[in-house]
């Protein structure tokens, strides 16, 4: 099996970093792994099924969440469970599983549906931006579902106070148009302390409101709230943290699907018009809300796809804290693990016409011939995004509404430019024209 290891000359600074990690993912890389040397640390970079499993899976608690990416976070999350390790992460998901259940998913359906109908009846006729115009229906869907409203009053302050701390996170542009990693997001510090603080301020007042009521709701707060408190006192830092951290991945996640599928949909018109036909067919036969993401496989299979060619998080890492070794790959102890997910869903290895848009793929029947974990929108082992199915769910149905409302036309000069921040968005904002279909 090839490896790429990078001549001495090269380790040097994070830009000489940057070049070697353009070199092996750029464009046409498709070596099933590379090991990079800089200064004193090592990057094993994986795009093999199997190296992965292993890491990810069988040897998972050898590997940890990356120091870096702790550092790159920490400022906004503090401690929360994305960057808390084992127990701290296995006791916040198990506290919170029932909430992504199936009869849990199937209630909020009907939430999602009606609070997306009501959002998509008040926009005119125009050009929007589509990442912002999804978060801010996504952001309220996810507070009317897993926090009782509590998040309602807040959105724009949420909205305003998230934009800042993405567009302190800088977001080089993706190592090798088609499909590299950005690996080193240039990062304005002091701004991203001031967007972070601006946000866990705006969380602590939610917080606050919601530690003076006297009822339990059961929710998502609550369950935060609750679980902290067990077995030590819980800090009011680590429940802003484990918030914050929910309102990132659980509504910016499914707003960047949503953005990226319009855009591509634009582009696509025999797709197009299928999604829009099948969004038509159940919300004409009164298809209950809660049946309708089974009932949406084509618009659910427009879904993956956008994750595929844009994964909302397209680079995954952790750092190996013993030495380890899969065939005849060495993994130093401290070394970091980088998975380039965006590179991998497009290798030829894997993928037929990796490039083509293709829903198809993710048909019922077509889905079963694509290899196990080369497709990983979600990550995979026990830090595996436990709001997988909320989310393509909610995409799912954010999607069908707009399409059966809306014919989406994409309005910007030139293509938009994925880049890094937090989460994989587009330069652009990719703006979208929306015009009311007839009779709609
Ligand atoms: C549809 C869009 C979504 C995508 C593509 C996505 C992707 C991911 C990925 C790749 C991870 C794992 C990161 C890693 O291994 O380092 C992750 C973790 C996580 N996701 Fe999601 N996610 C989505 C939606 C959601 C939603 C809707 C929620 C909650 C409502 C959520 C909550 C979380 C949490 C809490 C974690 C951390 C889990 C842990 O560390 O144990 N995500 N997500």
């Amino acid at each position: 099996m090839p490896s790429v290891s990078m001549p001495a000359a090269e380790r040097r600074s994070p830009e000489s970093g940057r070049r070697q990690l353009d070199g092996v993912l750029g464009e046409g890389f498709s070596t099933p792994h590379a090991v990079i040397r800089q200064h004193r640390t090592q990057t094993v970079v994986l795009l093999d099924p199997k190296p992965i499993r292993h890491c990810f899976i069988s040897n998972a608690a050898n590997y940890r969440q990356a120091a870096a990416r702790k550092r790159l976070m920490e400022p906004v999350l503090g401690e929360s469970i994305l960057t808390g390790e084992g127990d701290v992460s296995v006791r916040v998901r198990q506290q919170i599983a029932t909430l992504f259940n199936r009869p849990a998913l199937e209630s909020y359906a009907a939430i999602i549906r009606a609070h997306s109908e009501d959002a998509v009846r008040g926009i005119a006729d125009g050009v929007y931006g589509a990442t912002a115009l999804a978060a801010r229906i996504a952001l309220e869907n996810l507070s009317l579902t897993l926090f009782s409203g509590a998040l309602s009053g807040h959105v724009e302050t949420l909205l305003s106070a998230l934009d800042a701390v993405y567009d302190a996170m800088g977001g080089l542009p993706l190592v090798g148009e088609e499909g590299g990693i950005g690996y080193y997001p240039q990062i304005d510090r002091p701004a991203r302390q001031a967007a972070g603080r601006k946000l866990r301020e705006a969380v602590s007042e939610i917080l606050a409101k919601r530690l003076g009521e006297a009822a339990q709701r059961g929710d998502l707060l609550d369950r935060l709230i609750g679980l902290r408190g067990e077995g030590g006192e819980a800090t009011i830092e680590q429940m802003i943290g484990d918030v914050v951290t929910f309102l990132i991945a659980g509504h910016e996640t499914t707003a960047a699907t949503v953005a990226w599928a319009l855009y591509l949909l634009s582009r696509h018109n025999g797709a197009l018009e299928r999604a829009a036909a099948e969004a038509d067919r159940i919300a004409d036969d009164g298809v209950p809300s809660s049946e309708w993401p089974d009932r949406l496989p084509f618009v659910l299979a427009c879904v993956e796809e956008t994750q595929r060619l844009y994964p909302p998080v397209p680079v995954i890492t952790r750092q190996s804290v013993a030495d380890d070794a899969i065939a005849d790959i060495e993994i130093a102890g401290g070394s970091v693990v980088v998975v380039p997910v965006r590179l991998l869903h497009r290798l030829h290895r894997f993928w037929d016409e990796p490039e083509r848009f293709q829903p198809e793929r993710f048909l019922p029947g077509n889905r079963q011939r694509i290899e196990r974990h080369s497709y990983l929108p979600f990550g995979l082992g026990p830090r595996m995004c436990i709001g997988a199915a909320f989310g393509n769910r909610e995409a799912a149905i954010m999607l069908a509404v707009i399409l059966r409302r809306f014919r989406p036309r994409y309005a910007g000069g030139r293509e938009p430019v994925p880049l890094l921040k937090v989460v994989l968005r587009a330069d652009n904002g990719i703006p979208i024209a929306l015009e009311r279909r007839p009779g709609r």
